[in-house]
């Protein structure tokens, strides 16, 4: 195992993503921001510098974190946020974990302007190892004209009347063209310097390779439809978890999800559309991405290089999409490994309403969680300092292995993200669960650490609570984590007390 040492400097600029200009957070320059590349063992530095105008802290979606809980980057429950001028070393070690990750800003809405980038990790355990020759990252985002926090207030509102930002456009690895014309139909209207016809994202395959491309969903608040045109995408990967080959000609991928798809270059030497295709059945409201068919192109080695790429969607004809996961009989992890039998089940409830203010708040078991607590007393008294906040809500975990059955009363389907842990997917659905009568998969279920529950609909889960921290549970489309819908965890509260917090972490809360 090595040391990686990145250095890294946030700060704001103007750029156009997709022809159009709009203020944006980016990282030593860049959009979206470095890749980590590491292998499984090895230990991580990332000296992180805030140039922006408000604090920030980097949270490592989807790595463990085992033993060092605050490194998890989760201001205002690990951390308090690294103020403007100032730095942090990140600095962990990532453990029998490899697959498909990424990081973030975990600091109100800043990571939907850019802060965020891939994480992968490699291993030369992984069983699909051999069967593909090169790599390939596709982020997918929606993404929009007006900064987020505009958009956030607007959201936290009652002029919005509950309605969520829709997105203006989508992006794959940063990139996408956009119409101008329509700019001004926007639900925000802008009208700032933009170009149309930006070259689309271009990912070069050589006849008679095989690729793992790996998707991430990187973005604010929309789901969507992946595919390419004439190649069947065989899903290998979730969410770091190794599973036996399916495939698909299209996948659904929500915020914060990851998947790994192998694809043979078997098809005539040409251009091919990637197509990324935001599910705007799935918003509610007014309905209106102004354009959700978000496209890259694949090309072939010596094809010719088209102005316009005339390949057909094969995905057409297939059935309307659901809003909801790939079917759970469908993943199956490679490494068999049966659920845990649970010592204990706890049920959380989500849900979104309007406060008496008329303003949307999500809740967990009628408790929202407010993200303006950032100060010092919320830190020190969640490493076990001081008492708890009695505002915040945070489930205690002191048994072997949980269960969680997680209800969503909303009408819309919420991607939560647990931190900390990889859980083991039981079952989810529509309408009622009934412990003990519903049936679950047991065997073999599926593991992830992102798991979309269905509109009024359910899911369950389990793992094993062997990683002292304090963890969060959060809807992870970003607008929705901003109005409170996010519940943490303590896991093992004696065991927190024991671990030593690195002096540089208290001395950013003043402490
Ligand atoms: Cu991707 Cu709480 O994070």
């Amino acid at each position: 195992p090595t040391t990686r040492y990145y250095n890294w400097e946030l700060s704001q600029s103007t750029i156009s993503p997709d022809g159009l200009a709009r203020p944006m957070l980016l990282v030593n320059g860049m959009f979206p921001g470095p890749l980590i590349e590491a292998n499984t063992g090895d230990r991580i530095v990332v000296n992180v510098t805030n140039n922006m105008d408000s604090g920030t802290a980097i949270h490592w979606h989807g790595i463990h974190q085992k033993g060092t809980p605050w490194m998890d980057g989760t201001m205002g429950v690990t951390q308090c946020a690294i103020p403007p001028g100032q730095s942090m070393i990140y600095n962990y070690t990532i453990t029998n974990q490899w697959g498909t990750y990424w990081w973030h800003a975990h600091a109100a809405s800043q990571y939907v302007d850019g802060i965020f980038g891939p994480l992968i990790v490699h291993s030369p355990d992984e069983p699909h190892l051999k069967k593909y020759d090169e790599d390939i990252i596709m982020m997918l985002q929606d993404y929009y004209h007006t900064p987020s926090d505009p958009l956030v207030n607007w959201y936290h509102s009652p002029k919005s009347g509950g309605s969520d930002p829709l997105p203006d456009n989508g992006l794959i690895n940063g990139r996408n063209s956009f119409n101008c014309s329509k700019a001004a139909q926007a639900q925000f209207p802008t009208n700032t310097k933009c170009t149309d016809g930006e070259p689309l994202a271009t990912f070069n395959f050589k006849a008679g390779s095989t690729y793992r491309i790996r998707l991430i969903n990187t973005g604010a608040f929309a789901d969507f439809q992946f595919s390419i045109d004439g190649h069947t995408l065989t899903v290998i990967e979730a969410d770091g978890v190794d599973m036996q080959p399916v495939p698909v000609q299209r996948l659904p991928i929500h915020v914060a999800q990851r998947y790994s798809v192998l694809v043979h270059a078997n098809e005539t030497v040409g251009n091919y559309y990637v197509r990324a295709t935001i599910n705007t059945n799935c918003f509610f409201g007014s309905n209106r991405a102004l354009d959700p068919f978000v496209k890259a192109v694949i090309h072939y080695e010596n094809a010719p290089v088209a102005q316009s790429f005339d390949s057909t969607d094969w995905t057409a004809a297939s059935m309307a999409p659901s809003c909801v996961d790939l079917a759970l009989d469908m993943l199956h992890p490679y490494n068999v490994q049966p659920a845990p039998t649970a010592d204990v089940s706890h049920l959380i409830k989500f849900t979104m309403k309007p406060s008496s203010d008329g303003i949307l708040l999500g809740y967990a078991n009628d408790r929202s969680w407010s993200p303006l607590m950032t100060n010092a007393t919320l830190f020190q008294s969640q490493m076990g300092l001081t008492s708890f906040d009695a505002t915040q809500q945070v489930v205690v975990l002191d048994k072997n292995v949980i269960e969680l059955v997680l209800i969503n009363d909303d009408i819309g389907p919420h991607p939560f993200h647990f931190h900390g842990y990889t859980f083991s997917v039981l079952g989810w659905g529509n309408g009622t669960y009934v412990p003990g009568q519903t049936p679950l998969e047991v065997r073999n279920p599926l593991r992830r650490d992102t798991i979309t529950i269905p509109q009024r609909g359910w899911t369950v889960v389990r793992f094993v609570n062997d990683n002292p921290g304090l963890w969060t549970l959060h809807c992870h489309m970003d607008w929705h984590m901003e109005v409170g819908l996010l519940i943490q965890f303590e896991s093992w509260p004696d065991r927190i007390r024991g671990l030593e917090i690195p002096s540089e972490i208290t001395a950013m809360c003043g402490a």
